[in-house]
């Protein structure tokens, strides 16, 4: 089989001090900026929306058609948000991706910024990866040193700032309108939508909150064009896109492929499952996509693929497990995530994840009963579309679809009194 794998985002990964400024030059780095310098904003803004990239932050909201949201100028500012805070459980791309090319970001921040019309860009990172604030950190002066951002960039008359802001390490700081809380000084809770950011974000201003991945996609596309991009990937999905495997398999890490490749290729290239161990579920975009199993191998990995299949593509982050995995115990980690993640704005959320976790934690210690099994869906049921925010949604998905699945797991733990499982042979949720 050919590889599948299409180094873009990654291509300068293993290179030697593939961070620093002058390895990223060597590759052709800031060539993209320098061309779209030359560019008039509006047709960048349209080869984004022609190249069909959409958020690689788990929604796949069509990019360009969100920088074109932006109101007419007025005057006043406009700001760019890259979303640093990746928190969604098995999700690992943008972490790696800034630590190993910090500058594709930067290049891209630049871009945008240029593009959207804005002058002052904010990262916000997540507060826990220190070492990722520190490198982007990093980049940015050597950003600026180098006159690639800072005043009359490139010489081409164009001034921007960018400023890295880290968190203080909460789940709730990566959903959009909590993060421009957050940056702004406050609490981070989220904010009513609509106003969307684009309308009214940072300092009530118009803002377009873009991933880290959606970012560091730009300059290939400027560089290379909306059909080299539109080539790679299916019709409505297009391009190319980290995976992240982790879990039972023998390779996990970063897989970069065009979108629409299928876990059964994706286990191929990361050596296949643990040695003598079969597939029993997986998350094809994190802990708050609905849970896969292995009759779902072949579904290729785009938007409209994996929702037809009943779950979502979010943010590719592929949690593997196999027969040793007791499933009730992987779902009972995930919940207690969420309610202690739960930031209390709401009650469905803050009430019902708090619920969860206690029927939850009783099932899966074998003294639940098969009343618990009823209470836990018609919990879910009345956070579903009902919460503030994607979090109270995203903490119901691996409960209704492990019950889906495995409903036999749950009552073997209610029958039974106790976990059928080993948890040492699994070595996950130990
Ligand atoms: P959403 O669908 O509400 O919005 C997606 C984006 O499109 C936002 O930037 C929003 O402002 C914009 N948008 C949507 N409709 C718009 C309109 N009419 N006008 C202007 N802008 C509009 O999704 P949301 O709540 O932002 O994100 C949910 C996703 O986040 C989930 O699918 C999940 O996969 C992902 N997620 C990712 C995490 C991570 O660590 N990367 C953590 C948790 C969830």
């Amino acid at each position: 089989m050919t590889s599948p794998l299409t180094p873009v985002l990654t291509e300068t990964w293993d290179a030697d001090r593939s961070w620093s400024l002058d390895t990223y030059r060597a590759s052709g780095g800031y060539d993209a900026l320098e061309k779209a310098l030359g560019q008039d904003p509006g047709d960048l803004v349209q080869l984004v929306k022609d190249s069909g990239l959409r958020g690689r932050g788990g929604a796949g909201f069509p990019t360009g058609l969100k920088w074109g949201f932006l109101p007419p100028d007025d005057g006043g500012p406009r700001y760019l948000v890259v979303n640093a805070d990746e928190s969604e459980p098995g999700t690992c791309k943008d972490i790696p991706l800034m630590m190993a090319s910090p500058h594709l970001l930067v290049e891209g921040v630049a871009i945008t910024s240029f593009a959207i019309g804005c002058n002052h860009a904010f990262i916000y990172v997540r507060g826990e990866v220190l070492h990722v604030y520190r490198r982007l950190l990093r980049a940015v002066e050597e950003a600026y040193a180098a006159g690639l951002l800072g005043k009359d960039v490139l010489g081409k008359g164009y001034d921007l700032d960018v400023t890295v802001h880290a968190g203080a390490g909460a789940y709730i700081c990566g959903e959009e309108t909590a993060l421009l809380d957050s940056l702004e000084g406050r609490r981070g809770q989220p904010r009513l939508k609509p106003p969307f950011p684009a309308v009214a974000g940072l300092y009530a201003r118009p803002t377009v909150v873009n991933n880290v991945e959606s970012i560091a996609s730009v300059p290939s596309i400027v560089r290379h064009g909306a059909d080299w991009f539109k080539g790679m990937g299916t019709e409505r999905s297009a391009g190319y896109g980290i995976f992240s495997l982790s879990g039972h398999v023998k390779t996990p890490g970063q897989y970069e492929a065009p979108l629409g490749i299928t876990l059964r290729e994706l286990i191929d290239m990361a050596g296949g499952m643990r040695e003598g161990h079969q597939l029993k579920f997986w998350t094809p975009g994190g802990s708050s996509t609905p849970l896969f199993t292995d009759e779902h191998l072949d579904v290729p990995l785009d938007y409209e693929s994996v929702g037809a299949a009943g779950s979502m593509l979010g943010t590719r982050a592929l949690q593997i497990f196999d027969e040793t995995t007791c499933v009730v115990r992987a779902v009972t980690r995930w919940t207690e995530f969420y309610a202690h993640e739960s930031c209390g704005k709401c009650t469905p959320c803050r009430e019902g994840t708090f619920w969860l976790r206690a029927v939850l934690q009783r099932v899966e210690a074998g003294q639940g009963t098969q009343e618990d099994l009823d209470v836990l869906l018609d919990v879910c049921d009345n956070i579903l579309g009902r919460a503030f925010c994607a979090l109270g949604d995203g903490a119901t998905s691996p409960i209704t679809s492990s019950i889906q699945y495995f409903r036999a797991e749950y009552e073997a733990h209610i029958t039974g009194g106790a976990c059928p499982f080993d948890h040492s042979k699994s070595a996950l949720f130990d």
